[in-house]
């Protein structure tokens, strides 16, 4: 087989076959195939497309290109939450023992934030000690035993999709629905769930922009999991505004603990609902969504949830008791308020600058070497739809420095008041095929 046939046949059209696409991703990983016919391929399936045929056997490929984890001595049937990123999403970590708390595994592999978006496991370090370097072993130990678990991310989880990725980056080829979907779902997949719920957001601070991508894109991985034996499902959500009222990794477990006590932020506690009650679903559990939405909020009232997070909290080598007292998580020295200029109705909350503001703080990173500040974030005080008087407080800046003017410019910028009332939407639509 000679690469520049595959480039030709794709640049014309064509399908390929799963043996053609997997000598392109073996040459890819093990270097025999140069970064320009890999740059040459991309460019066509960017014009050409794939068919749902060759966009599961590219995510297979990729799957195979390294390590593959293994969640078979794990009881039960395990599903995985994937969201595409947004801004304040503190879904993971309210779902984690929610889920868990009605006895289906949560057997989850993470990252960590970059940019505008944060990362779980950032948000989890907030607790003093805690860690995601688990063996293997000890991982399906705690599953097992408690339900629950965060590991970090393997070295060697799809080097394909790595080398893949940095080279859409350069080729201008990232924006391509087959070779998104098909990098999601290949870290997904090699992860090791036997179920996946996809979150896939929409708006401002969203990787889509528009509803219409967002469930282009979702259908499309929906597709691969089923087509690769993985029962798989998408929502797609909103994020033209932050998820909740926090921002940044301290607040962010703060406001996760309000949620499962039941005083969680509306739309972070309606999207945990949603996303749960599909996760309770797939998991074989009840094949009712109110039902399933019934047993989440069954456990939220009788505290087993919180109960089911300490357990978590304490395993992974934090400190229990900063759940039922969380200012002793990072507090940060200073609170400043961002106050309103002017009467009306907030109209916008533009996601993604919102957060950057909360990186330039310090709550995220720039680039993957940037240390982070845990304590330091963002809380909305006002969401899309509230009304506001001139001298509200619309934001409050949790900073450890004093000099934000920058920050409160740019927060000034990104909330909009207007003087009539806008809906604001939270979920749109599910996807099943
Ligand atoms: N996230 C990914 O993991 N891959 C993409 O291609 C785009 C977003
Ligand atoms: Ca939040």
């Amino acid at each position: 087989m000679r690469m520049v046939d595959i480039i030709e046949k794709k640049r014309n059209g064509h399908e390929l076959s799963k043996a053609e696409i997997e000598f392109f991703v073996e040459g890819l990983t093990d270097g025999t195939i140069p970064d320009y016919q890999a740059s040459a391929f991309l460019m066509a399936v960017y014009f050409q497309d794939m068919s749902d045929k060759e966009r599961a056997d590219l995510t297979l490929a990729m799957v195979h290109s390294g390590d593959v984890i293994d969640l078979s001595d794990i009881e039960g049937i395990k599903v995985d939450k994937h969201s595409t990123g947004g801004v304040g999403d503190t879904t993971t970590l309210v779902l984690a023992p929610l889920v868990a708390a009605l006895d289906i595994p949560f057997a989850k592999m993470s990252g960590r934030g970059l940019g505008h978006t944060g990362g779980t496991i950032d948000k989890l370090e907030a607790f003093e000690g805690f860690h995601v370097e688990l063996t293997d072993t000890e991982f399906t130990e705690m599953v097992n035993r408690d339900k629950i678990s965060v590991i970090g991310q393997s070295g060697n989880l799809t080097p394909a999709d790595k080398k893949l990725y940095a080279l859409r980056d350069v080729t201008a080829t990232v924006s391509s629905i087959p070779l998104i979907a098909s990098s999601i779902m290949s870290k997904k997949i090699a992860a090791g769930a036997d179920a996946i719920v996809l979150d896939v957001k929409t708006g401002a601070g969203a990787f889509m922009k528009t509803e219409k991508e967002a469930a282009e894109l979702a259908s499309a991985m929906v597709r691969i999991g089923n087509l690769v034996g993985r029962n798989t499902m998408a929502i797609i959500s909103d994020m033209s505004q932050p998820l909740g009222n926090a921002i940044g990794n301290s607040l962010e477990v703060q406001e996760a603990i309000d949620t499962l006590h039941g005083n969680g932020p509306a739309d972070l506690t309606e999207l945990v609902l949603t996303l749960g009650s599909q996760m309770v679903v797939l998991s074989g559990k009840t094949d009712s969504l109110a039902t399933a939405r019934e047993m989440l909020k069954g456990v939220i009232k009788d505290g087993s949830a919180l109960v089911k997070f300490k357990q978590f909290i304490k395993n992974q080598g934090g400190n229990p008791e900063w759940v039922d007292d969380p200012k002793l998580l990072p507090q940060a020295n200073f609170e400043i308020e961002v106050v309103s200029d002017s009467d009306g109705f907030v109209s916008e909350i533009v996601a993604d600058n919102i957060g950057v503001a909360a990186m330039k703080l310090g709550a995220g990173r720039e680039t993957k070497e940037d240390e982070i500040d845990l304590a330091v974030g963002l809380i909305l005080r006002k969401k899309v739809g509230d009304p506001v008087k001139k001298g509200d407080s619309l934001v409050t800046i949790f900073a450890n420095q004093q000099d934000v003017e920058d920050v409160v410019a740019m927060i000034k910028e990104n909330i909009r008041i207007g003087l009539d009332v806008q809906e604001s939407k939270l979920i749109y639509r599910e996807i099943h095929n």
